[in-house]
């Protein structure tokens, strides 16, 4: 139908009449209306994101850790999740039938305690769990309300695609050790923590495993653990224990921590996004965090345990599609977002921002990494291979020995006269 047959009968004038009409008014307060319209998104946001709380916890970081009842979690707004009955514990753990006073007799670990700031100042009671509080700042820092929580570009290291053409994506570059070809039902990895300096507020950096299935397409599915440091999403340059999941190569689902609803937290002591403390120092104490993910035989959950003493929760199953079976390949390491501040490669520090060759108290490791088989053992991981985009920026060398079984060390300053 053309326009001027459109403009014919009255009724057609009258609608566009009433078009013209919005058109103007929505110009002429596009302005006003878009602000509006985004603070009423933030606080929407903020509403769906901060439950009720029991209790709530002033960090000396600046943090307000709320005390949430377990039943009230984010997860339990997924339409999936709405009926799904809360699993307090796996039916197994790595190794046998899970028994909670075994959990905390693991190796005695020769480096010191972890634990996160907000302990200082209280805890959450049982049948609660701690949040990170989000505040309106923390959203505003979002590219959109709709962002906030998420990875903003895919980010993933695919180890064998090194072309040039892949390399830089986005910036992103990475140091890690990875296994593939075989089936995976979790992965262990004992990792020292650092504070690394970030250039520009938009990088980040961090070192996790990467539990991954699924092409490294559209359907990537992964479930992602560690530590980061990353002033837009938190606001400082504080490390900070986090998890990531995506099922769909970080595009519509998923989110860090609790940001939005997958993960069932079932831990009353350990908030996700909160700062650890304290960090290794150069030539002195170094402090460790150990994290085991895994598929439990039972109900195909994935299960998250922090150090020897806190089982997390769980990814429930259902969230995935190549995971709900089983992972291809897991990965170890370190990842900065390098934006190329003046043209020149970041200075933002991967681990410790030394390289991996000055060895322990000056690198950054990991250290006794092991996968969990189809029996549900964990096992030393065969075939270890590295990656990294740029080895003079960043860089990853394994080795092994009796004490720290499968290790590595990597990391580096991004630039440098090597790196320019
Ligand atoms: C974070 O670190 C950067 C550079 O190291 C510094 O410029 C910035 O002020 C720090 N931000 C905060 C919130 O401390």
């Amino acid at each position: 139908m053309g326009a001027t047959q459109l403009c014919r009968g009255a009724t057609w004038r009258a609608i566009l009449l009433v078009f013209c009409l919005w058109g103007l008014i929505s110009v002429s307060s596009a302005a006003r209306l878009s602000t509006s319209r985004q603070k009423f998104e933030v606080r929407k946001h903020l509403n769906r994101l901060n439950k009720p709380a029991v209790k709530s916890i002033q960090s000396p970081d600046g943090d307000i850790i709320d005390c949430v009842h377990i039943s009230n979690q984010p997860a339990f707004d997924h339409p999936f999740l709405k009926d799904h009955k809360i699993q307090m514990r796996p039916d197994f753990h790595p190794e046998g039938l899970f028994d909670e006073n075994k959990v905390s007799e693991g190796p005695k670990e020769r480096t010191n305690p972890i634990t996160q700031l907000w302990h200082a100042n209280g805890e959450c009671p049982e049948d609660t769990i701690p949040i990170r509080r989000t505040k309106e700042d923390d959203v505003l820092r979002a590219s959109s309300v709709k962002r906030y929580g998420r990875k903003k570009h895919k980010s993933i290291a695919k180890p064998r695609s090194a072309q040039p053409d892949l390399i830089n994506q986005h910036g992103h570059q990475h140091a890690i050790a990875y296994v593939e070809g075989d089936k995976y039902y979790g992965a262990k990895a004992t990792i020292n923590v650092w504070e690394p300096r970030i250039q520009q507020p938009n990088e980040f950096s961090l070192s996790q495993l990467w539990i991954l299935g699924g092409s490294f397409g559209e359907d990537l599915n992964s479930i992602e653990a560690g530590w980061q440091v990353s002033p837009d999403l938190y606001g400082d340059n504080n490390t900070r224990l986090f998890t990531y999941w995506t099922s769909d190569a970080y595009q519509a689902t998923g989110c860090y921590n609790l940001l939005c609803s997958g993960f069932i937290q079932v831990n009353n002591q350990i908030a996700m996004g909160a700062s650890i403390s304290p960090v290794s120092a150069l030539r002195s104490s170094q402090y460790d965090i150990s994290i085991l993910i895994w598929k439990d035989p039972k109900e195909g959950h994935w299960w998250m345990q922090f150090g020897n003493d806190y089982v997390l929760g769980y990814w429930p199953s259902l969230l995935f599609s190549y995971l709900a079976e089983s992972a291809s390949m897991i990965e170890w390491g370190g990842e900065v977002v390098n934006s190329e501040p003046d043209g020149q490669h970041t200075s933002t520090q991967m681990g410790s921002g030394r390289f991996p060759e000055e060895g322990f108290s000056k690198s950054s490791y990991f250290r006794n990494i092991q996968v969990v088989d189809s029996s549900n053992n964990l096992k030393a991981p065969k075939g270890l291979g590295t990656f990294t985009e740029q080895s003079n920026c960043y860089d990853v060398q394994t080795g092994s020995n009796g004490d720290w079984g499968h290790y590595f060390y990597y990391g580096g300053p991004g630039k440098n006269p090597n790196c320019p």
